[in-house]
């Protein structure tokens, strides 16, 4: 799904019933090399040149898995309502690991398909698909998932827990567990449906649908109604314990707490509640809340990070401590990371940078610890001034690096566009680009249009080039 100028260009296709009329038939048409072409194998990433996928674009994505706790096994269809941008031959999507499939089909017809290198699903429909129809891509599989640890970005995918399994997904785990085309700049609505052994509890994002139970399964439904990117998307099957309120505006606030953990009395009020009155507090500062929900889950997942998943963070009980200022960070990744989403990995600054900064207006508004202190011992305090905020390499994305100077470089622009300017680009940066992508070059320009500015050697200093910047 793309989004320009804050029109929603795809439709669902489900919605509308539309669903494409196959072109002629491959074989018989001998033009069929010439008019119809291979979908590229990736999505363009300089850091993650395999991750996402060429020809088409997704709307919506429809999981339906179902979870064994005793062989930790899943059998699973996704179905995904495409829309193809160019006339496509064949087309990827990303698929890794040991699942097996048993079916595929492309608009209810069967498909040939074959899985090439770490993460290429190829899939060669019967007819070419024309540019601009919508196509609808099912695939069943099953098997034992296995997580991603990769030596620089830590633990993504899909995580085997003690009592059922968790998923998140930043930056490479999507293709885990279902296939996608796992590119941040192709977001789509979301539907998961998961059976598991009555007594376990399912979390995903979005609101949920109706639970039922049958011959000791029960099935949870989890809808996300607004664009979301594969790295966002999440999944939590275990025992928990689940409390729901509603935040000021009225949304659904649904946060949970493993039951494994030790917890004080009345800590699930407490998360649910600070939760709540963080968000409230971020769109006083950020505007309006993107998403339809809100939340968060406390789980033992053993990632040691906790993860801005959209509409409801997951906090690894690991993360070194979870705290107003954790949930300021993961609840300002809504609108910094979630609603706005980078196009490459490079200008993940622009979701970290602002989601310390969230944490930074948090210690001045709840602890009385001033931005501009935060940002002295910060400064102060920093050893590593070697790399580039706005491209620091694949391996460095999740480096102090990005999150220190990140911040650092918006409490240095705050310094020289003055509070006015600066709380007016904190709403309305958001607000441009709700539920759309963006880039550091989109972010410059609005600033320097906003305050009617050159400001091409202070970014150029604080994001560009490695050293200390002087103050
Ligand atoms: N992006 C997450 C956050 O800041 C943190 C995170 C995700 C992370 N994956 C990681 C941190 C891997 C270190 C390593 O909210
Ligand atoms: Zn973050």
């Amino acid at each position: 799904m793309r989004r320009v100028a804050g029109c929603l260009l795809v439709v669902s296709a489900l919605a509308l019933g539309l669903v494409a009329v196959p072109g002629p038939a491959a074989d018989a048409s001998p033009g069929r090399a010439s008019r119809f072409s291979p979908g590229a194998p990736g999505a363009g990433d300089p850091y993650f040149p395999d991750m996402g996928n060429g020809g088409y674009d997704v709307s919506h994505y429809d999981i339906k898995l179902a979870f064994d706790s005793s062989t930790k096994a899943i059998s699973a269809t996704t179905t995904i309502v495409a829309r193809a941008t160019q006339n496509l031959s064949r087309f990827d999507l990303d698929f890794q690991g040991p699942l097996k499939i048993s079916k595929l089909s492309v608009n209810g017809r069967a498909a040939s398909f074959t899985r090439s290198g770490a993460q290429e699903l190829v899939v060669t429909p019967r007819h070419g698909l024309w540019r601009g129809t919508t196509f609808v891509v099912s695939v069943t599989y099953a098997g034992v998932p296995q997580k991603i640890d990769d030596p620089a970005l830590g633990i993504s995918g899909w995580v085997a827990t003690k009592d059922g399994a968790v998923a998140l997904n930043q930056p490479i785990g999507a293709a885990t567990y279902y296939p996608v085309n796992d590119t941040t700049d192709d977001k789509a609505t979301y539907t998961q449906t998961v059976t598991v052994p009555t007594g376990l509890t399912v979390l995903a994002n979005g609101e949920p649908g109706p639970t039922t139970t049958r011959n000791g399964r029960t099935t949870f439904r989890w809808q996300m109604n607004q664009p979301m990117a594969s790295e966002l998307a999440m999944l939590a099957i275990g025992k928990y314990d689940v409390t729901r309120g509603t935040t000021a505006d009225g949304r659904p606030n649904i946060t949970a707490i493993g039951q494994s953990i030790d917890t004080k009395p009345g800590q699930d009020k407490v998360f649910n509640q600070t939760t709540a009155q963080i968000v409230q507090w971020e769109s006083s500062l950020y505007g309006r809340y993107p998403f339809g929900s809100t939340g968060g889950i406390l789980a033992d997942v053993g990632v040691h990070y906790a993860l801005e998943t959209q509409g409801r963070p997951v906090y690894d009980q690991r993360t070194s401590k979870v705290s107003g200022d954790l949930l300021a960070h993961e609840l300002g990744h809504q609108w910094f990371g979630d609603s706005l989403t980078p196009v490459h990995w490079s200008d993940i600054w622009l979701n970290e940078g602002f989601a310390t900064y969230s944490e930074w207006l948090y210690q001045e508004k709840f602890n009385g610890v001033p931005v501009q202190q935060s940002f002295a011992e910060t400064y102060a305090g920093e050893k590593d001034w070697s790399g580039k905020v706005a491209d620091p390499g694949r391996d460095q994305i999740f480096d102090d690096l990005v999150y220190n100077r990140g911040a650092m470089t918006l409490q240095a622009l705050r310094l020289k566009i003055g509070d006015r300017a600066f709380f007016q680009v904190l709403k309305e940066w958001p607000a441009t680009y709700r539920h759309g992508n963006v880039s550091t070059q989109t972010f410059i320009r609005f600033v320097e249009r906003l305050t009617h500015r050159d400001l091409g050697a202070f970014f150029q200093t604080w994001l560009y080039q490695p050293g200390k910047p002087t103050l």
